[in-house]
């Protein structure tokens, strides 16, 4: 099926682009990117076209953002993406330990989704949080200070919530 945002969403790109001088709307393109990404999870080529499409701009202006930030997904990911930042203070704080437990318990690598589609482990340069060390992002949120302890529960919560869901 082509990529299509629904009216409504439409509405939001035109509401964003709005926002920003004529002829500048490439201005846009990272609002309109994430609200691709929240309508289909992730960024294909075929989205990242018709976002391009759009705005009026070329697609190798959308692939050059696109790729650029790790916030972007260029392939399908899981419910919840686990973004563990491991720059300096929060590799001080024990990333490497938070990033090699998430790792073990999920049986998955850096960059891997568990076969069953929950979980999708990345790492992220410093998210701004840094007095919060060791944290990683989930979504919409932070999650601070980590433990393996932390994390544990942090994935039992998110399992739970999915075994309901399907309830
Ligand atoms: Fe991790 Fe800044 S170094 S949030």
């Amino acid at each position: 099926m082509a990529v299509q945002f629904s009216a409504e969403r439409l509405a939001k790109v035109q509401e964003i682009v709005a926002r920003y001088p004529q002829g500048k709307q490439k201005s846009a393109l990272m609002p309109v990117l994430h609200l691709a990404q929240e309508e289909w999870g992730w960024l294909s080529a075929e989205t990242m076209d018709y976002v391009g499409g759009l705005l009026n701009i070329e697609p190798i202006e959308v692939y050059e953002v696109a790729t650029f930030y790790t916030m972007y997904n260029l392939k399908p990911v899981g419910k919840h993406v686990f973004e563990v930042c491991h720059t300096g203070p929060c590799m001080l704080r024990g990333s490497d330990d938070i990033i090699a437990h998430i790792k073990n318990r999920l049986g998955i690598k850096v960059g891997e989704t568990t076969p069953d589609g929950l979980f999708t482990l990345k790492t992220a340069e410093c998210l701004g949080a840094c007095g919060y060390a060791p944290m990683m992002q989930m979504g919409k949120f932070y999650k601070e200070h980590l433990t393996p302890e932390k994390v544990d529960a942090i994935i039992e919560e998110c399992k739970k919530k999915a075994q309901t869901a399907s309830i």
